[in-house]
């Protein structure tokens, strides 16, 4: 009785705090963290989930104080993706490719700074354009 209590207390205290450590990985992307280029791709761009898509949506509603936080973490993990070495190719393109690939996160992060909405699509549309340039090259 009071043995299977407290069981079932510390079972249910770990699961909570699977889920907060779980809630976290995904929620707040810190500065001072590396990311693969994987879990890069993946919080920006990968299924509807996908940063990119959140600030879209949220820029189309007027929704800044949605839009905001997401750009920044869009700008934060844009930064990131060069720190990892060459994945394969060329190395000084890889370094170039990645260098615009954090100015065109910065860009939309600026633009939802500024609550202009055509600026930010405008920013969002430059970024989509240069997937394709870094996958041929170095994916
Ligand atoms: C500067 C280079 C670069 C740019 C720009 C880039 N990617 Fe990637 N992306 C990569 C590399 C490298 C991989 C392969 C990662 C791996 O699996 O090792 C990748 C993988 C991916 C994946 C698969 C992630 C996974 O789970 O393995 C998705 C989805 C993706 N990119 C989407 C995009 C989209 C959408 C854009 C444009 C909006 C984009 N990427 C722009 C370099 C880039």
């Amino acid at each position: 009785m009071p043995v299977k209590h407290i069981r079932v207390g510390i079972v249910s205290i770990g699961f909570s705090l699977a889920i907060i450590g779980t809630m976290s990985l995904k929620a707040t992307p810190a500065a001072d963290e590396t990311y693969s280029i994987e879990e890069i791709m993946e919080y920006n761009h990968s299924g509807k989930k996908a940063l990119t898509n959140k600030v879209t949506l949220a820029v189309q509603a007027g929704k800044w104080d949605e839009a905001l936080p997401a750009a920044k973490k869009m700008k934060l993990l844009g930064a990131a993706l060069g720190k990892n070495p060459c994945p394969s190719g060329d190395a000084s393109s890889w370094e170039k490719l990645t260098m615009r690939y954090a100015e065109h996160t910065a860009a939309i992060a600026a633009a939802v700074e500024k609550k202009d909405a055509k600026l930010a699509t405008a920013a969002i549309a430059t970024l989509k354009q240069s997937c394709k340039t870094c996958h041929d090259a170095h994916r």
